[in-house]
């Protein structure tokens, strides 16, 4: 059983040729309203690759909360946990230029009144896993995290959007999740030495404790874990459309795939997969794979 404890956003999604300067307009495709929040796209990334999931948030008492928690609904999240508060839904105004980049302005609305008292209300057992992103309260976040391990679930944060935090912090989680920015923006807040990215999850590894994974886009995945070993697998080659979403696609994938019990290199490899095909739509909820489509791409890339 896999719980999401993060944020619930609405996304409204506009393509443009080239990213405008401040001060500019610029003119852009059809705008999309579409579910989002890296918490809810883990949950839903999770849900597609076959896990049962509880998504534990908060949304508010509007319209956007509809659309925002549609996906999730349907595909049979669990909701129970997402409260609804007096705060607007998380709203995240996102452009994607040609290449597929991104630039995000993100409100957090609602999800900025999930507290260490709603992770009080969560309850774990043995061999669950914790998903857990940056877009609520640090601190709640870390009382989940406590929670969980207190109880035996596996503890996974996604540094996503990065910002600084005490090398305590990280104490509580089993594995932590990076993307090659966040792992060097972590490396230089810790002191570490500047090196390639196989050279950052290790040092990373060494000073924190979990397991690092870091994203590297093209170029697939790399882990270092606390016992020594370190894990390469790559992506799958695509051409990408719209990369939103897809570190929240591997991030639920890996949780999938661990709470199934596979080991690290083979969970690692069908999160990467499962990435490189979510920059193949636009959206980041519309984009995710199921399982049978991980399980195809794999098979394809083996042979
Ligand atoms: O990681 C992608 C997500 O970041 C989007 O869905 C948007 O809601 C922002 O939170
Ligand atoms: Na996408």
């Amino acid at each position: 059983m896999i719980t999401v404890f993060g944020s619930v956003n609405l996304d409204l999604v506009t393509r443009v040729a080239q990213l405008p300067r401040p001060g500019e307009t610029v003119p852009g495709e059809d705008a999309l309203l579409v579910p989002g929040g890296k918490g809810a796209n883990q949950a839903l990334a999770a849900r597609r690759a076959g896990a049962a999931v509880r998504m534990a948030g908060a949304v508010g008492g509007d319209a956007f909360a509809e659309t925002a928690l549609s996906l999730l609904r349907e595909s049979g999240v669990d909701l129970a946990a997402v409260l609804i508060v007096d705060r607007p839904t998380g709203l995240a105004s996102i452009t994607v230029d040609s290449s597929g980049e991104n630039v995000i302005v993100l409100s957090p609305g609602a999800n900025a009144r999930v507290t260490e008292a709603s992770a009080a209300d969560l309850t774990f057992a043995p061999g669950d896993t914790l998903l857990l992103q940056m877009e609520i309260a640090t601190a709640a976040s870390l009382a989940a995290a406590s929670r969980a391990r207190a109880a035996g679930a596996r503890t996974v944060l996604s540094l996503a959007p990065f910002r600084p935090l005490p090398a305590d912090s990280f104490a509580p989680l089993s594995l932590l999740i990076v993307n090659e920015t966040e792992a060097a923006d972590l490396a230089a807040q810790l002191g570490l030495a500047a090196g390639d990215a196989t050279e950052t999850v290790r040092g990373l590894a060494d000073r924190l404790g979990p397991t690092v994974v870091a994203t590297l886009g093209p170029r697939g995945a790399v882990a270092a874990t606390p016992a020594g070993e370190t894990v390469a697998v790559p992506a799958l080659p695509v051409t990408p459309v719209d990369t939103t979403g897809a570190g929240d696609t591997f991030a639920g994938v890996l949780g999938a795939a661990l709470d199934a019990g596979l080991p690290l290199e083979p969970a690692m490899r069908r999160a990467a997969v499962a990435g490189s095909l979510a920059c193949t739509k636009v959206g980041a909820q519309l984009s995710m794979p199921t399982a049978a489509e991980i399980d195809s791409a794999l098979a394809g890339f083996a042979s």
